[in-house]
């Protein structure tokens, strides 16, 4: 099957150029301005953006977490990602403590084969690390192609690993060629503080965002970096927030140190005023929770001088009735917010759109880097004769309504309801067939292919 898409604007994170490209088969295979060649679907996008497809490296789909399992599966999760411009996510794999690596693998994969509908990788988080886990980092480097490692430094008695665990699995996967990644937050103060606000009867959801203050954050994104540092080893903070976290990654560029950071679309977008004296703040009770104002700022600002590489968004939906699982107490509501479709449009309606990122820009950070920084660049990420042909044409004049009502998530509310945006995904190609247009989904469950990524160096 061939397809040639026609008249585009072709952004990639570092051109932007009129021309025409020709698709065979899954990859693309020709770039040229007024290219004439026969093919079976010819696609016209005058007057549109051509970007490649987007990368979120931060979702949880399926995920058991304090109760019960995020809502939206493989199948669900990774077509609202397409219908949002978003062909490829990579997903966490959770080991169980007292459990293997590969049991976790198994579990996930039973999941996500045959069900998926974008392309989907893994990440593989270590939450007992002990020698025998440390004896099978090597196979997942090498085998499964998964070369990432997270860590959750918060979570205390259920993910989190302390120290000593961490820089023995910085010292070992520094030496397979992966890379640890991070929910850099202090645990114990989180556990302190928690705890405090329930002993003095203080249980509505704002209490979740006044027990995880923003040193919890700094301290533990400077302790990482410290550790990242020591060891060698290449080092990514997920879900970053706030300005005293950036400051700790700013202060290790000083000894030439690269901490690769990622923050997601809310904290760019979303503030803690959210979180009132009724329970409506629950939609947004996730961890690190939303920030202030001058946050916001900090971000967008690290987004602009290459301190922030990646914007992602920590897909973790639940449906309003497991919310309510934490209706007499902040801490039994389920973590995690539903992002997965709108990334992609709001990072432009609300970056690009507002001038505070340019286009280039919102193709390096939501696009190219997630590829590079993970191993699957040039395959993924930019568009280029050879790579996959993933590919999203987008209208930047539409405007239209985010809503519960139009998503195609699996969860009862939007994070954004009402929120109007300017610019929005047309079609998307996906390993050059046409899996989104006009609405309508075109790709069936299971097309979605797992990606084996390459090792990788911590630079891009
Ligand atoms: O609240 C969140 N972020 N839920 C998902 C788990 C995590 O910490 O990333
Ligand atoms: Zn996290
Ligand atoms: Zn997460």
């Amino acid at each position: 099957m061939s397809v040639l898409i026609k008249n585009g604007r072709i952004v990639t994170a570092t051109d932007d150029y009129e021309a025409d490209i020709f698709i065979q088969g899954e990859t693309i295979s020709m770039i040229g301005k007024n290219l004439t060649m026969n093919a079976d679907t010819v696609i016209d996008a005058s007057g549109k953006l051509v970007f490649p497809g987007g990368i979120d490296p931060h979702v949880h789909l399926e995920m058991p977490f304090m109760g019960t399992f995020s809502s939206d599966t493989h199948e669900t999760g990774t077509r609202a990602a397409l219908f949002g411009g978003t062909t490829t996510v990579i997903d966490f794999v959770l080991q169980k403590q007292g459990h293997s690596l590969k049991e976790a693998l198994a579990e996930w994969n039973s999941r996500a084969k045959g069900t998926a509908v974008g392309d989907y990788s893994f990440h593989m988080a270590v939450t007992d690390f002990n020698e025998d886990s440390k004896a099978e980092i090597k196979g997942m480097v090498e085998n499964e192609g998964i070369t990432s490692f997270k860590t959750f430094m918060a979570y205390k008695g259920a993910l989190m690993i302390d120290d000593r665990q961490m820089i023995g699995l910085m010292q070992e996967v520094k030496k397979q060629g992966g890379m640890v990644t991070v929910h850099a937050t202090n645990g114990d103060v989180i556990d302190y503080l928690t705890a405090k606000h329930r002993s003095e009867g203080k249980l509505s959801p704002r209490y979740h965002y006044l027990s995880q203050p923003e040193v919890t954050e700094a301290e533990a994104s400077g302790r990482f970096a410290d550790m990242a540092d020591y060891t060698g080893c290449p080092g990514y903070i997920v879900h970053m927030t706030c300005e005293g976290a950036l400051n700790a990654v700013r202060s290790a560029t000083r000894r030439n140190q690269k901490v690769f950071v990622e923050t997601c679309i809310q904290y760019l977008t979303l503030d803690a005023s959210l979180y009132g004296d009724d329970f409506e703040g629950a939609k947004w009770v996730m961890s690190p929770p939303l920030r202030e104002k001058k946050d916001q700022q900090t971000l967008w600002a690290g987004i602009n001088q290459g301190l922030v590489q990646i914007v992602a968004t920590d897909h973790c939906p639940f449906k309003w009735e497991q919310k309510l699982m934490g209706k007499d107490d902040f801490s039994k509501i389920p973590n995690g917010h539903p992002a997965i479709e709108n990334r992609m449009e709001l990072l432009y309606g609300e970056g690009v759109h507002k001038g505070k990122i340019t286009l280039n820009k919102y193709v390096e950070v939501a696009c190219t880097n997630p590829a590079k920084i993970f191993g699957m660049f040039p395959r993924k990420g930019t568009i280029a004769v050879g790579s996959d042909a993933d590919i999203v044409i987008f209208d930047p004049n539409q405007t239209h309504t985010l809503s519960a009502k139009t998503h195609h998530m699996n969860v009862d509310y939007s994070a954004y309801e009402g929120w109007e945006l300017t610019g929005k995904v047309k079609t998307v190609l996906l390993r050059g067939t046409v899996a989104i247009d006009d609405d309508k989904c075109l790709v069936d469950r299971g097309y979605g292919q797992f990606i084996k990524r390459n090792k990788v160096s911590g630079k891009i």
